[in-house]
């Protein structure tokens, strides 16, 4: 979590940070700051709590600050609460350093009381501002910026991105990365360090990927990136095609309402260049028959709603390849000794790429000589860096914090990977894999249908909102979609909710069933319909509020018993949650915003995920 920002350039720095900021505030929102250096005032800082608004109102949209130089830091608190202390940058003690960072030091409170004892004193409760005063310690014994950071870098353990500045280096910043992301950014009036692309995309589009261990020296004229000898590297730098306008809200009221309104766009980027000639053709990885065959164990790694794409494709693969399919949350999947050797295929779901516990499990799995592949949206990142192979969703950027069309491109292309193995194994039923072909070719289309129910949605969040409790239910692909529907709700409105398999609630959860309390009840897997009506009816005997959603196959009959139905085309019934998952993302939405709540930027979330 946590954005950072720096700029050596030949303009003023302090605005071009804060609309680079402003474009990295998913990644945390609780504080904001900015340092900048110049001739006439040495390094001036301004730190806010609260949103980068009211750095924004601080600095005068930056114009309180004048020079060509600075670091910039939106927050997202792991040490210490979010205020102005302990928002970044972090200055050294004698004034002349200034540091952004993102990640965790870990060994910070034994470096901390080295420091307190050699009487250094500290003013935030952060982990950051260790690194900073031992910069500081550092310099004023060696004398040059890049040698304090060697030694630095020696000495701490963790995980980091910094940007740092010095008032005696009038043109230049330092960066240095391990385990958080950090691209160098080559611009006209400047070059750039910054968490993630879409903060200067509007400055430039190429770019280099810091990789662990190195160190970059920047300034306006020259980027030089080093190894942690301080041998010199070559650095390869390359073009990011991503739109401009597509990481902007574009009139709409959230990044959220935008994202799910871009998922048939973006499903159909996804799947229709993979589909050549009614075959999967998938770019950057490939297996030999004999190497399936001989699979011992096939994984899917991920967090939240990436797990929940995962928790769909164990359905959906184990019907289409015969093969047991594990689903792990990346959070436990190296704690539990998992059972990886050079015949597994190890899968990592990630849309940013940058998740620490999906990278943890990348590594873990490859430690243990797994084969890896990586299906992520972020080009370049972290995880697609690392992973044997990759596969990205083209979903474009994403910045609401809560995934919409990243989730859903995951899920075509796991569809898509699927039938690539399952066809390699010959284990595909009989006019299976063209159904599926023309039923992905037609979905785009019919998630439009979906969209169209926009009203209805508005409807049904009005009058469903205050509720305090929701459960969802279903069984099979529905379950599996009811996870994700329920993670959207809960994250965004702040409403209690889980979902169930339904087979489960009168194991013990049908208890909470009481008068008013809502269920949505999930009933678009065919096979199992008739079953799902039988639990409809079992929770509307114990006074439960009914909100179906079902497929205009079934619309009559659920329509008959409960109290509300969300209809959705019908289409192969492994694409069926595709469908299903957008009017309960607007559903979702709807109730968000009945209840005042900020979509964008729910509490204590952050969009990036890079600590444990
Ligand atoms: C929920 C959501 C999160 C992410 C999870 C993994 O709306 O967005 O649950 O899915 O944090 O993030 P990535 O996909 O970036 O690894």
């Amino acid at each position: 979590m946590c954005g950072i920002i720096g700029f050596a350039g030949r303009v003023e720095a302090a605005p071009i940070l804060l609309e680079g900021l402003s474009r990295m505030e998913y990644r945390g929102y609780d504080s904001a700051g900015i340092a900048v250096r110049s001739d006439n005032w040495g390094l001036q800082a301004k730190k806010a709590k609260g949103r980068l608004e009211a750095l924004y109102g601080l600095t005068h949209g930056g114009a309180d600050l004048d020079g060509p130089l600075g670091i910039g830091h939106t927050r997202w608190a792991t040490h210490g609460e979010p205020n102005d202390c302990n928002a970044h940058p972090h200055i050294s003690e004698d004034g002349r350093i200034a540091l952004v960072h993102n990640g965790i030091i870990e060994n910070y409170l034994e470096i901390k009381e080295n420091l307190l004892r050699k009487g250094i004193r500290f003013t935030s409760d952060t982990d950051t501002e260790v690194v900073v005063q031992l910069l500081g310690y550092h310099y004023q014994q060696c004398g040059s910026m890049l040698e304090a950071v060697g030694r630095v870098l020696r000495r701490i353990e963790g995980s980091y991105a910094f940007g740092i500045i010095c008032s005696d280096y009038p043109n230049a910043l330092i960066a240095a990365r391990k385990d958080s992301p950090l691209i160098l950014g080559y611009g006209e009036n400047g070059n750039f360090i910054a968490s993630d692309v879409t903060a200067i995309l509007k400055y430039t589009r190429d770019v280099s990927y810091m990789e662990d261990g190195e160190i970059a020296v920047v300034t306006a004229e020259s980027v030089d990136v080093f190894d942690q000898e301080l041998t010199p590297l070559d650095k390869k730098r390359c073009r990011v095609d991503w739109d401009v306008s597509a990481a902007e809200k574009g009139g709409y009221p959230h990044f959220m309402f935008k994202e799910i309104l871009e998922q048939p766009e973006a499903v159909r980027k996804t799947v229709s260049p993979r589909v050549q000639n009614g075959r999967v053709a998938l770019d950057g990885f490939s297996m030999t028959a004999e190497e399936v065959r001989n699979l011992s164990r096939i994984y899917i790694v991920a967090c939240g709603s990436a797990y929940h794409v995962g928790v769909v494709c164990k359905y959906i693969w184990e019907r289409l390849l015969r093969r047991p399919v594990e689903v792990c949350l990346a959070s436990e999947f190296r704690y539990s000794a998992p059972l990886v050797d050079r015949n597994s295929l190890v899968i990592i779901i990630s849309q940013s790429g940058e998740t620490l516990d999906s990278m943890a499990a990348l590594r873990e799995a490859k430690r243990l000589g797994g084969r890896t592949l990586a299906v992520v949206n972020v080009v370049g990142s972290s995880i697609a860096r690392e992973a044997d192979s990759v596969i990205y969703t083209w979903a474009g950027p994403e910045i609401a914090v809560a995934t919409t069309k990243a989730y859903s491109t995951q899920l075509v292309l796991m569809d898509l990977i699927g039938l690539y193995l399952g066809d390699l194994l010959g284990t595909v039923p009989g006019g299976e894999y063209e159904a599926i072909l023309k039923g992905l070719a037609e979905l785009p289309d019919k998630m439009r249908a979906c969209l169209d129910q926009i009203q209805e949605m508005q409807y049904l969040g009005s009058r469903y909102f205050n509720h305090d409790s929701v459960f969802f239910i279903g069984r099979n692909l529905d379950y599996a979609m009811g996870l994700e529907a329920s993670l959207k709700l809960k994250e965004i409105s702040y409403i209690h909710s889980e979902a169930y398999a339904s087979g489960e609630l009168k194991h013990g959860t049908i208890s909470l069933i009481e008068e008013g309390t809502l269920v949505v009840a999930l009933g678009t897997h065919a096979a199992l319909f008739d079953k799902a009506m039988s639990n409809v009816v079992e929770v509307k005997a114990r006074g439960a509020e009914v909100l179906a959603l079902t497929t205009e196959r079934y619309r009559e009959r659920m329509e008959k018993i409960a109290d509300a139905a969300i209809v959705v085309p019908d289409t192969h019934p492994i694409l069926q949650p595709s469908l299903g998952v957008i009017p309960l993302q607007l559903f979702a939405y709807y109730v968000a915003l009945q209840r005042g709540c900020d979509i964008d930027k729910p509490r204590n979330l952050a969009k990036s995920v890079t600590v444990e």
